[in-house]
């Protein structure tokens, strides 16, 4: 692989509010307004068995019937949990530990990590744009992990100390699974598997621990806003036993429930583009609990960030069809992404044609 020269760029950031674990600490009697969301739509699909992500055995994969299931869970649902991944569990638990301590410290020790201008690293709150906006009932600790080159320690923990160790075995264990999948998933496109897999080696990996106080109005807040994440594929891990994911489907809000030891992996919108369509990244909430802190840990996987975003040539080529999404250089499009944010559009209505 050409070495380049590769440069941190500064894609913009959030607008500094108040730590809500130190908010919620102070159990007030009324939450600020600014929590406060009169529109969120609570009601939730009772769940069933036969109404839940479907479930994805890696060990499985290779064999048809369950390439054939993992193309429907990326195309109908856009979710799944992903069992036997082959990360072993004392990686995993490492993790939760580490990142329950880090949210344990005082906040003077975790500010230490803390969000700086113009930049998405670090300890803060999730990209705030306006004075007036509402804001969500959660804290969380965003970091780049790869490409390692691009690695900035400044806001990485040192305390606990085993911290950054833990993230970095956690970090390339991940990629790996994703790697693993790109070639699968490429599989069941239609498209080349090793080149599709190669574009997410020396990738690009985010990830982003987040921490959501309990809140005695816990049905009028919301943890972290509805979203689809912007990236190609996510996997989620929940830290301990408390519940939030919510997922929509068929316009009503499903809670997810997380299988212990799997990872919670969807779709984003880098893979709804590249797939030209062909699978949807799926809009997405946590939710807070009344009495109980909760605890997640996303981590997102995009290309290298030399690969340009867009429907891979050869699908749609393959399917006789037109392209459905513009493409751009890489970098351009996390530009983008960042300023839809900032006048609230959907990034893939933008990038449709
Ligand atoms: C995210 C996300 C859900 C959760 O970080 O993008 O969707 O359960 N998190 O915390
Ligand atoms: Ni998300």
């Amino acid at each position: 692989m050409e070495t380049q020269v590769l440069s941190r760029e500064e894609f913009g950031g959030s607008l500094p509010v108040e730590n809500v674990q130190s908010l919620a600490s102070k159990n007030l009697k009324d939450i600020p307004s600014r929590y406060i969301r009169p529109e969120v739509e609570f009601e939730v699909v009772s769940i069933n068995e036969s109404f839940q992500i479907p479930v994805i055995d890696m060990r499985k994969l290779g064999h048809d019937d369950e390439q054939t299931k993992l193309h429907f869970a990326c195309k109908d649902w856009g979710f799944f949990q992903l069992i036997n991944h082959g990360v072993e569990d004392e990686v995993v638990e490492k993790m939760k530990t580490d990142t329950q301590e880090f949210f344990k410290l005082p906040l003077h020790e975790k500010m230490a990590c803390a969000q700086v201008p113009n930049n998405i690293e670090g300890y803060g709150q999730a990209f705030v744009v306006s004075e007036d906006q509402k804001l969500d009932w959660g804290d969380m600790l965003f970091l780049l992990p790869l490409p390692v080159p691009l690695r900035n320690m400044r806001f990485w923990p040192t305390t606990p100390t085993s911290f950054r160790e833990t993230l970095d075995k956690y970090s390339m264990e991940l990629e790996k699974v994703t790697i693993h999948l790109m070639r699968l998933i490429a599989k069941n496109l239609g498209t080349d598997s090793e080149m599709f897999a190669s574009l997410f080696e020396e990738g690009t990996q985010g990830i982003r621990m987040n921490y959501y106080p309990p809140c005695a109005q816990a049905s009028k807040v919301i943890g972290l806003a509805p979203h689809s994440d912007s990236t190609g594929l996510t996997l989620l891990i929940q830290v301990n036993e408390v519940e939030g994911l919510q997922i929509k489907k068929n316009g009503k809000w499903i809670p997810v429930k997380p299988i212990p030891g799997a990872f919670i992996v969807n779709i984003g919108d880098v893979m709804e583009i590249m797939s030209n369509g062909e699978y949807t990244s799926i809009e997405h909430r946590a939710v807070v609990n009344p009495d109980k802190e909760r605890l997640s840990i996303a981590a997102f996987h995009s290309p290298n960030i030399s690969t340009k975003i867009g429907p891979l040539p050869d699908l749609v080529k393959a399917k006789a069809t037109e392209a459905k999404y513009r493409t751009m250089p890489h970098e351009e499009f996390v530009r983008l992404t960042i300023s839809s944010k900032l006048d609230g559009k959907g990034l893939l209505d933008q990038m449709k044609l």
